[in-house]
């Protein structure tokens, strides 16, 4: 039975990837997650995996040399999918230091605790070894021609902090394969959306802020171009990645669907008041004049937009989820699981856990 070893299971597109992995393989696989609960990690998005034989969650930071080593010590590894990360890019521009701390140095250590479990005396490694950093498209910068794409062979220009700090991560990454062979991909994906994002991000904040009636901020023009894609489609891609990716080989991930950032708010409004019920009273809250346009984020990059050639050729990898879908199911999964966005917004997750592990 192959064994994953998943970091950041317990955040956005951590737990949805390990829903997906269970719903494709079921017994077949075993799923390690390894998740330090930050004030994104949620054990309530992964409530439906957790009695199960084949899952385990370890609570530890990948920051933490010997906490991750006993992880390899004490189970057969045969690949690691690493999701966890800081990921928000507003959050790195107010204090930058933890996103070099754990995008950085805890992939380091992450390479290093898998290297040194998987490798040979004679430098090769044992069979069927992969480890599948997760990283984004904001490595490459920002576009200003519109008729110009992210590949994988694009120069990395990264902005933010938290760009510059997933492209060193990359960086790293690509040297274990160049010095050492390390069997490793990377996948470099766009916007996703879908259940369990956290709402500082935009879909799940507009969607949460305009049910109780308060603004959604836009931030500058509100022309920013995104590249949006459902959460599962970026699951499939990682595992297709994991499956047949080629050795030391990166490959970008995207569906084609370039928007405005006040396109996707409008979209949201209208979404909204189709789903609620006449009778729903925060159906009345629910309005365009909620749009409030507010300082630009600073460094805020333009547009990203992502050509997903390689991976749909070499690989067969096609989007299954068309934008108008995958939104109305996203919005439907908030309206159905507003218990999970009042306990992810109030905080009583991160005091019942911190109570919980503390004892
Ligand atoms: P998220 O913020 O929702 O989840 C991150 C998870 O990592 C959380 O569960 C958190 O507790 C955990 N974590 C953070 N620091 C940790 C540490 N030091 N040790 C152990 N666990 C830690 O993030 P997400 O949106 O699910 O993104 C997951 C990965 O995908 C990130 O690497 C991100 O860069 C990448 N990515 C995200 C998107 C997107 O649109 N969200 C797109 C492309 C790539
Ligand atoms: O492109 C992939 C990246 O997408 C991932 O690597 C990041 O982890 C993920 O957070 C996301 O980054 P963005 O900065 O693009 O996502 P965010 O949801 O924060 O913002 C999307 C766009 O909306 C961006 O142009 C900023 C704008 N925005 C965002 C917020 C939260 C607003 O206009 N108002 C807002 O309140």
């Amino acid at each position: 039975m192959r064994t994953y070893l998943v970091t950041g299971g317990a955040g956005f597109i951590g737990s949805n990837f390990v829903h997906y992995m269970f719903r494709k393989y079921g017994d077949d696989i075993r799923i390690i997650n390894v998740d330090a609960l930050t004030y994104a990690g949620n054990l309530e998005n992964l409530k439906a995996v957790e009695a199960r034989d084949n899952y385990t969650f370890v609570k530890a930071d990948i920051r933490d040399k010997e906490a991750i080593e006993k992880i390899f010590a004490e189970n057969d590894v045969d690949v690691v999918v690493h999701f966890a990360a800081e990921s928000h890019v507003d959050r790195s521009i107010r204090n930058p230091e933890v996103f070099v701390e754990t995008n950085v140095i805890g992939t380091a250590v992450m390479l290093n605790a898998a290297k040194a479990a998987w490798e040979n005396e004679d430098g090769s490694y044992k069979a069927g070894k992969k480890f599948l950093h997760v990283s984004t498209d904001e490595v490459y910068g920002s576009l200003s021609d519109p008729k110009d794409y992210f590949y994988e062979t694009t120069p990395y220009d990264p902005h933010s902090p938290y760009s510059a700090s997933k492209a060193s991560a990359d960086l790293l990454v690509k040297a274990y394969v160049d010095t050492y062979h390390f069997p490793a991909n990377i996948t470099n994906c766009s916007n996703n959306y879908g259940p369990y994002q956290f709402p500082e991000k935009l879909i799940p904040l507009v969607i949460n802020n305009a049910l109780s009636g308060k603004k959604l901020p836009v931030y500058g023009d509100g022309k920013n171009v995104r590249d949006w894609l459902y959460v599962d489609d970026h699951c499939k891609g990682i595992d297709m990645v994991i499956e047949g990716g080629k050795q030391g080989e990166k490959y970008n991930i995207g569906g084609h669907n370039e928007r405005e950032n006040i396109q996707i708010i409008k979209t949201i409004i209208s979404t909204l008041k189709d789903i609620l019920p006449d009778d729903d009273p925060r159906k009345a809250n629910v309005s365009e004049d909620l749009i409030t346009f507010v300082e630009d984020r600073k460094g805020h990059d333009r547009r990203y937009a992502i050509a997903p050639d390689k991976i749909s050729k070499e690989l067969g990898w096609l989007p299954d989820t068309k934008f108008e879908d995958g939104i109305r199911l996203t919005v439907k999964w908030y309206l159905d699981n507003m218990d999970w966005m009042e306990n992810v917004t109030s905080g009583d997750y991160q005091a019942y856990y911190r109570k919980m592990y503390e004892a």
